[in-house]
């Protein structure tokens, strides 16, 4: 293990069936006015809303509703929610719901005291509010498993009107000071976001594990995490309603990407940046957009990380590389990959997500391209490997 790095993770979990029990003790360390971000109803549909409700009110806090936060969380939403915070002066903010409320509320969080842009200065310029600058405490309820942005301080906006989608990741203070982790409350989402979150939660740890050559322990808690999503990814989705699978999924999101497998990695993140613009375009799910332009992506990465790839297969395919050169290995494990995403049903195609070939210019210039993983490409790269996935 070669990198530098510091680790610190400030978010207190509560995991498991009685974890919400946990939250009024939590409130009592903070003020009285509440804003409560959800989505677009699924919470009042499957009845967390009320027992979420109901706690904060026996807590005696005085709430203040932001509903409607949408999937891939919009600037203009974003805007709304501070303005609701600003007049309310509000003390605390409860996310309730999945990655996208999450994201957005500490999106709200940040900008409420900045009077200045805050799209501008944190998505566009990848700042992170000055030293003393107020930030209002967020804890997270979280209702879908995916993005682990329960205990990490990313938060992903779209600028609809530029179809510019831009994470940023935020600085420890916006991390949530707690998240309540229940299991029970993904039995509801839809079979559809569960894959979307699954595959979310497996390139997460690849965007990781595909850098450096290095021998890194990193690497070996990376390689145990997605053996196990594709344990309880098989397990689920047969059976969405098995506890046991499903909250392995749950947990193994978190660790994909709470920082800790990218202790010590110079890390990849271009699938990503290629998905985040894909979903800017088509509108589809997260982990959908990342899936349709994988093969493409990685096929390119594949030649450059060769050693890394034919470790893929051997450690997380179970591939028997006996009398196999390292090439060989390598397409083995992306095969394994790409067996495995067609099982559980995942598109492999931007054009299967409601991509088109008009698009294909436009999701090329909405991509963030950076030197990454094993690869530096170029704009004609993106195009190509866009091109290549419609
Ligand atoms: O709107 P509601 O009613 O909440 O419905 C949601 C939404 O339609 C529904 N859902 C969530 N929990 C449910 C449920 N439906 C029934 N029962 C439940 N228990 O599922 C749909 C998707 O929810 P969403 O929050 O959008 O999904 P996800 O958690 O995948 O979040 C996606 C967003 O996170 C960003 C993505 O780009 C995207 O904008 N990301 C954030 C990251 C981070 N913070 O580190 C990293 C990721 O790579 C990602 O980019
Ligand atoms: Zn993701």
């Amino acid at each position: 293990m070669r990198g530098n790095f510091s680790y610190h993770n400030p978010t207190k979990l509560y995991f498991g069936e009685d974890a919400l029990g946990y939250l009024k003790d939590e409130m009592g360390s903070y003020g009285k006015t509440v804003l409560l971000n959800y989505g677009s109803g699924s919470v009042k549909r499957n009845g967390i809303y009320d027992e979420v409700v109901k706690i904060l009110k026996e807590a005696g806090k005085t709430i203040v509703e932001n509903p409607g936060v949408m999937s891939n969380p919009t600037l203009e939403k974003l805007r709304e929610g501070i303005k609701i915070a600003r007049e309310n002066k509000v003390d605390f903010i409860v996310s309730l719901g999945g990655g996208s409320v999450c994201d957005y509320s500490k999106g709200v969080a940040a900008s409420v005291y900045y009077e200045g842009d805050c799209w501008e200065l944190f998505w566009v310029k990848q700042r992170q509010p000055e030293a003393g600058q107020k930030i209002i405490p967020i804890g997270c309820i979280l209702t879908m498993a995916g993005t682990g942005s329960e205990m990490n301080g990313g938060s992903v906006i779209t600028d609809a009107a530029t179809s510019m989608k831009l994470g940023h990741v935020f600085d420890e203070r916006l991390m949530p000071k707690f998240a309540i982790l229940n299991p029970r409350y993904t039995m509801t989402v839809p079979m559809e976001q569960m894959k979307a979150g699954i595959y979310d939660i497996m390139n997460h740890i690849m965007e990781q594990y595909f850098s450096d050559f290095d021998d890194n322990t990193s690497d070996y808690i990376a390689e145990g995490l997605m053996r196990s999503l594709i344990v309880s990814s098989r397990v689920a989705v047969k059976n969405p309603q098995d506890y046991e699978a499903r909250s392995n999924i749950m947990w193994t999101a978190t660790w994909a990407l709470n920082t800790l497998i990218g202790c010590g990695k110079s890390e990849d993140w271009m699938v990503h940046m290629i998905g985040h613009s894909v979903g800017a375009w088509t509108h589809a799910p997260h982990g959908y957009c990342l899936a349709a332009v994988s093969m493409a992506y990685y096929k390119r990465a594949m030649k450059p990380g060769q050693a890394k790839f034919a470790r893929f297969a051997k450690n997380v395919w179970g591939i028997d590389g006996e009398g196999k050169s390292e090439e060989t290995l390598a397409a083995e494990g992306m095969e394994a990959l790409k067996a495995w995403m067609t099982e559980i049903g995942l598109p492999l195609k931007i054009s299967e997500i409601g991509g088109t070939a008009e698009m294909v210019e436009g999701i090329t210039k909405t991509t963030v391209i950076y030197p990454a993983g094993y690869l530096d490409l170029k704009v004609d790269d993106i195009r190509a490997i866009i091109k290549e996935s419609m």
